[in-house]
Parts: C-alpha cells; structure tokens; sequence
C-alpha cells in the first residue's frame, strides 16, 4: 500500500517510514526540510534497503498540496507528523506555529477530500491533557487548557479532524504521544535537534559528549519520590510500530468510530533523576548536573493509561528506559563521529 508520510525526514516519521517499509508498505515522504535534511532519505535507504519517493514543498501552500494529491490519487493512507514543535518558540511566535499546525492540516484534509483518500494519522500529543486529575492518564481524560501555541495547535487539530470526519467520508486516527526518546538501533537515524537541546534526553547526551558544560535539573521539590518531575518516555520504534498498526487498521476497515484517539506510552513513569540514572548506568558515565529553579510551564507528573491501545491496537511499547537512554547515547556517539 502507498502510504504518505509528511515531515517524513523529521525525527519521528523518518523512524515511522523504517518500519512502514519493513512491513512492506510503499513510502511517498513530502517535508519543506525547515527541521530536518534531505540526508535522512539516504540513511533511511541504507537501513531498509528501499529507496522511499520524496518530494519537498511546504504543506502550507494550498497550490502545491493540490497538485500533490492530483497526482497522487492512489495513496491509501497518510500519517501527518509535518508540523513546528518548539513550546517556548510557538509563545513567542504564535501566528508562526498556528500558520504552519493548522494551515498545513487543512491543506492535507482538502486535498485528501478532492482525491477520494480517506485515511490519515494524526500525531497529537499527551500536551492535551496538561496537568491530569488522575493518573495514570486515559483517552478519555479531559482536555485542559492549553499550555501553549503549540499545544493548542494540537487540540484544534483534533477537532479539525473530528468534524471533518464527521460529514467527509474520513477516518482518522489521533495518536497521543507521550514523551518520544532514543533512536533507532543502526544508529543511523535518531534526533537531530537544532541549536540548544529544549529536551530532557538530547541534553543530558549533549552533556555527556562534551557540548553542553551542565544539565540543569528544572527543580526538585515537586511532590514526587525524588521531588524531580515525572514522564512517560517512550522509545521512538515504539511509536513508530504504533503508527504502521494504526494505517493498516483505517486500510483494513478495523476502526470502530470514524474517529478513534489513542494514547501512545508504557504506562511507566519516570523522574528526571532516574532518567539520569539510567543514562549513567548504561554510558559509564558520571553526569554533570545541578539543580536549579522549575522551568516555566511544566506540570508536575504524567504517565499514560496505555490499556486501550494495548488491547485496541495489539500494540504495547516493548523496550524499556535503559534502552531507550543506551540507544540516545549510541545516537549521539555516532553522530559527533560522523561530524569529526
Ligand atoms: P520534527 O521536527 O523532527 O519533524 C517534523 C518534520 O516536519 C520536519 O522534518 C519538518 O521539516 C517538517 N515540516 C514542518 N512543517 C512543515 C510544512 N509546513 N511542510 C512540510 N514539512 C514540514 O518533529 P518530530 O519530533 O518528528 O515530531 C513529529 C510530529 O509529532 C509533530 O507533529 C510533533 O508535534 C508531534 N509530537 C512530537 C513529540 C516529540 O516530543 N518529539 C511529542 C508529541 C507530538
Ligand atoms: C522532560 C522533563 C523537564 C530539560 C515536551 C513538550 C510536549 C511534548 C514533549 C510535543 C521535564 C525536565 C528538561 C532540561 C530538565 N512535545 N528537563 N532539564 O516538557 O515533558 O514535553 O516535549 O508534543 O508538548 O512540552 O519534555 O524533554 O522538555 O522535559 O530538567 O534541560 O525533563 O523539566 O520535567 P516535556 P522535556
């Protein structure tokens, strides 16, 4: 099946558009390359074997989109990772995320409409949910407030979706990802942030191979074990196996509403100190960190109910936090190598 992946260089799709192809599905990526680089088109090549189709515009323009899916009538399904993701940045600059998150959106949705595609996979984001009253966190949780731009981008979004599926013949799937960590295997692919790292995970391997002087801990005196705050990191390949499950479910006809949301986690939560731990048990490596002040905006705890996905889906996330830091640093390892 030909399945389009948008922001497909990015750090989640490129893993997505590995494991699509593992399972035999035919890959078009189309990504603006504003966060990521046409490289990661021959890495994934080199992982797979298989070539993925790639074409580059900007999903925001509405004459380029069309004439994408003019083209391209015979695609069963999307998945639509295209997106700025940068909390702080989408404060400062809101038309800016609102533009890109939204306009890209309706561009996808019409074009799928006018070409008689009916399935997309939305990435939204456990943001949704904010600061829960209960955990662990289910589907059914309410929706709170949102933190940001960019976490409002996310829950507009799901109600672009939501309404359109309601009157369009569309099925849509909204994956809530919880917090996405590591890299594939090979070392090939993994997180390429830009600049100074906003991410836990990116930080503490940027610390440790020596590009960052110190990790600075966002405060210890949550109402927490360790009084640090605690997330349900979640290793990139299982996301990305959610995601191939997730397409052939809308292909195959398996749905049970045309709109369906599904959160994506382990279901374990961890704190920032333990994350440290992990990382300095399987590097060898003694971290520098201090601790200072809480970062503006972050809540306190969240880690997912993963049940329904778990038995809606057949999918469980499978590789726990040791890997998830090991494959991090293997990442970072082979990246600074590669740039020498
Ligand atoms: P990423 O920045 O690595 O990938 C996004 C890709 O989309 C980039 O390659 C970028 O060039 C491309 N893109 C952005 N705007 C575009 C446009 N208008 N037209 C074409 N291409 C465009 O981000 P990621 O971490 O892989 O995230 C993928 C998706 O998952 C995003 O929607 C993000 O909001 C969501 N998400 C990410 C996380 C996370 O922690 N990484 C958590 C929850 C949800
Ligand atoms: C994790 C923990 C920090 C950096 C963000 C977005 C969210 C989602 C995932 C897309 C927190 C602490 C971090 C550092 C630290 N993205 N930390 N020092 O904030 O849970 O979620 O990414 O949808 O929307 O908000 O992830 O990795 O930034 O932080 O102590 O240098 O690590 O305070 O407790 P977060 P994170």
């Amino acid at each position: 099946m030909k399945i389009l992946v948008t922001g497909g260089t990015g750090y989640i799709g490129s893993h997505t558009v590995v494991e699509l192809q593992n399972k035999g599905h035919e890959v078009i990526i189309v990504d603006n390359l504003s966060n990521s680089s046409a490289e990661i088109v021959d890495k994934i090549t080199l992982i797979t074997g298989i070539k993925p189709d790639f074409e580059i515009f900007d999903l925001t323009d509405i004459e380029l989109t069309s004439d994408f899916f003019k083209r391209h009538n015979d695609i069963a399904g999307v998945i639509h990772f295209a997106a700025f993701k940068a909390v702080g940045e989408s404060v400062q600059e809101p038309l800016l995320y609102y533009h890109n998150n939204l306009t890209s959106l309706i561009n996808i949705l019409q074009g799928m409409k006018n070409n008689g595609i009916h399935n997309i996979v939305f990435s939204s984001s456990c943001t949704v949910y904010g600061q829960p009253d209960e955990l662990p966190v289910t589907e059914n949780a309410p929706i709170k407030t949102a933190e940001s731009p960019y976490g409002n981008t996310k829950q507009i979004s799901e109600e672009i979706i939501k309404d359109t599926s309601k009157v369009n013949d569309l099925h849509a799937i909204a994956l809530r990802y919880f917090n996405p960590i590591g890299a594939h295997e090979t070392a090939i692919i993994g997180e390429l942030p830009l600049g100074v790292p906003n991410n836990l995970v990116p930080f503490i391997t940027q610390t440790a191979i020596g590009i960052r002087e110190y990790l600075r801990v966002f405060g210890d005196t949550y109402p927490t074990p360790d009084g640090t705050a605690i997330r349900d990191y979640i290793h990139v390949v299982d996301l990305a196996k959610a995601h191939v499950i997730a397409v052939d479910r809308m292909i195959n006809n398996k749905m049970k509403n045309n709109f369906e949301v599904f959160n994506l986690g382990t279901g374990n939560g961890y704190s920032v100190l333990e994350v440290i731990k992990s990382f300095e048990k399987v590097a060898g490596i003694k971290l520098n960190y201090s601790i200072v002040d809480r970062r503006e905006g972050d809540i306190t705890q969240v880690w997912a109910n993963p049940d329904y996905s778990n038995k809606e889906l057949g999918w469980k996330a499978e590789k726990g936090i040791d890997e998830m830091t090991l494959s991090a640093w293997k990442w970072e390892k082979a990246l600074r190598e590669s740039t020498k």
